[in-house]
């Protein structure tokens, strides 16, 4: 059976999908056959008349994922917007039994599977239907990792994180911070004090331009585990 994790940040653009291919590539390295889903991604790029799932293709490409990125991802949408928002303008808005039939055939061809979210931990998905970014980590019953920049103001956006997903019963196990300089006060700081706050682990720092994560495979996946929307 397929672990799995649910990879979120305390906000857009803290480097989820950087850090997520980071991640799968130092799993595959080690051994581990890891893939890759996202539900809904939004801002895509258009080619050819076709919207470019860049999250995908930046994955597939770093861990060496042979596969049509197209295929890792549910939902595709042009607005650089929350998708609630984008399905607005542009029509196909998220459906949670296309999600969990998209993840579990996902999940199916390895054995870990990362899901990266969108936006923060508060990002309305669908919301005539009320379905937030939240709901689809409850459905597929995934524990997370939060991605968290290094730097000034992170103590505040990881702890409201942390404290806002325990208080709706979400697990979480691990932090990796991004864009981390070694020897730097602030960072180093940052990360002794983000352990201390919330009694969750540091488990990866990735340093700015990093190719590679210096951090044990075995201890990244040890943050999956088997998700309750498979039985
Ligand atoms: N450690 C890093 N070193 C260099 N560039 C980074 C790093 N982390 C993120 N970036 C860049 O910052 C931007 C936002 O990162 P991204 O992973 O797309 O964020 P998110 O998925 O959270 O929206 C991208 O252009 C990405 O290449
Ligand atoms: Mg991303």
């Amino acid at each position: 059976m397929t672990k799995g994790v649910f990879i979120t940040g305390t906000g857009t653009d803290v480097g989820k999908t950087y850090v997520t291919a980071l991640v799968v590539k130092k799993l595959r390295k080690a051994g581990y056959n890891t893939g890759y889903y996202k539900a809904a991604l939004s801002g895509a790029e258009e080619k050819d008349g076709k919207l470019i799932p860049g999250d995908a293709e930046l994955v597939c490409r770093i861990a060496g994922i042979d596969k049509d990125p197209a295929e890792c991802v549910s939902y595709i949408y042009k607005n650089a917007y929350s998708p609630h928002l984008a399905a607005l303008l542009e029509g196909n808005p998220v459906e949670m039994d296309i999600v969990t039939e998209d993840f579990k055939r996902a999940a199916s061809e390895y054995s870990y599977i990362t899901v990266e979210g969108s936006g923060g931990i508060v990002c309305p998905i669908r919301y005539d239907k009320k379905i937030m970014l939240e709901d689809i980590v409850k459905t597929l019953g995934l524990p997370s990792i939060i991605v968290a920049d290094a730097g000034l103001g992170t103590l505040n956006s990881i702890v409201l994180t942390v404290e806002y997903m325990r208080a709706r019963g979400m697990k979480i196990n691990g932090i990796i911070l991004n864009n981390f300089h070694p020897g730097s006060l602030l960072d180093e700081n940052n990360a002794k004090m983000a352990e201390e706050l919330t009694g969750i682990k540091i488990i990866a720092k990735i340093e700015p331009g990093a190719n590679d994560i210096d951090a044990d495979a075995a201890l990244l996946a040890s943050a999956y585990e088997y998700p309750e929307v498979i039985s």
